[in-house]
């Protein structure tokens, strides 16, 4: 079978070594299609892949089309939001994700824009710490716990909520549970984004959540630009000037945050999983999981069933 690693945003060299090792372990082939500039480029590259391995590269219908052997695309990587699973289900391609494996990486990152947003992002003037602070974590899956777990290191207070976990796991995990997403950001200090892209989340993060926030509140998002509301967010920061804004998520071109000088930072293109270990991880699960598909026609990882 031809594996093809189709990467606008290209792994690290030793997560490629890692991910050829699994491939011809099981047998396959590796085709590499890394910094693609135009979708001609990945059109023309899935046409005789049986199995394609992804970042946040756009899999729609168009690449599905001309991918005429293509048997399963693997995510490598929390969010396939990238992906248009309808589009994949009618074409009979198995979709799948690799939770968990570059969630250490964007954790890390949550805390390495706070401590830049708290020192007023090395501007020379005093800041303040994080120690003692309220943490609202939003969402508490893979990602969300590890913000926790590097929180408490810091001598945060943590708190976090799930529509989909129980309070209990929330709580054996050390982590104060509170019952809704108003209740978070009438708690923390600063609340950390982890929730998914989906259609109940889109633009969720809008005026009213956000203002909930006390004086001096920090909002940090290393999930999706699309979860906020950015005009709604845009016009409470105007009225709010106490309040922050970190992402590892440019905001679309016409939303104009560079206005808050001081107050807003967004790194120039998402890093969070931008580490060699994630890359590895993540990469190396994707070809162990190809390998599993074709060899016993495992799917545990699929997402558009
Ligand atoms: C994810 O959903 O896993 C992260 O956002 C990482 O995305 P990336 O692979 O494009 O860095």
């Amino acid at each position: 079978m031809k594996i093809l690693v189709a990467t606008e945003k290209p792994f690290a060299k030793v997560a490629i070594d890692g991910i050829r090792s699994e491939v011809e372990a099981g047998g396959h082939e590796l085709a590499l299609l890394e910094k693609y500039t135009e979708k001609a480029q990945l059109l023309d590259a899935v046409k005789d892949a049986d199995a394609l391995i992804i970042r946040s590269d756009k899999v729609d219908a168009e690449v599905l089309d001309a991918a005429k052997q293509l048997q399963i695309v693997v995510r490598a990587g929390a969010g396939y939001d990238n992906v248009d699973l309808a589009a994949a289900t009618a074409h009979n391609v198995v979709v799948e994700n690799t939770p968990g494996q570059n969630a250490n990486a964007v954790a890390e990152l949550v805390f390495g824009l706070l401590v830049f947003a708290v020192r007023n992002f090395y501007n020379g003037k005093s800041g303040t710490e994080l120690l003692g602070k309220k943490l609202g974590i939003l969402a508490f899956g893979n990602v969300g716990r590890n913000v926790a777990r590097i929180a408490k290191g810091f001598g945060m207070d943590v708190y976090a909520f799930d529509a989909y976990c129980p309070k209990e796991a929330i709580e054996a995990a050390g982590v104060h549970a509170v019952d809704s997403q108003d209740a978070l950001f009438e708690t923390a200090d600063i609340v950390s984004l982890h929730i998914p892209a989906t259609p109940e989340t889109k633009q969720s993060i809008n005026y009213a959540l956000v203002n909930k926030l006390p004086k001096g509140g920090i909002l940090v998002n290393t999930a999706r630009k699309e979860v906020i509301n950015e005009p709604e967010l845009l016009k409470l920061m105007t009225e709010r000037t106490d309040l922050k804004y970190v992402a590892d998520i440019k905001p679309d071109a016409d939303a104009d945050f560079a206005q808050f000088e001081g107050r807003y930072f967004a790194t120039p293109k998402k890093m969070g999983a931008q580490t060699t270990e994630a890359n590895t991880n993540a990469g190396i699960a994707a070809a162990k999981q190809i390998n599993a598909f074709f060899k016993e026609g495992c799917t545990k990882f699929q997402v558009n069933k």
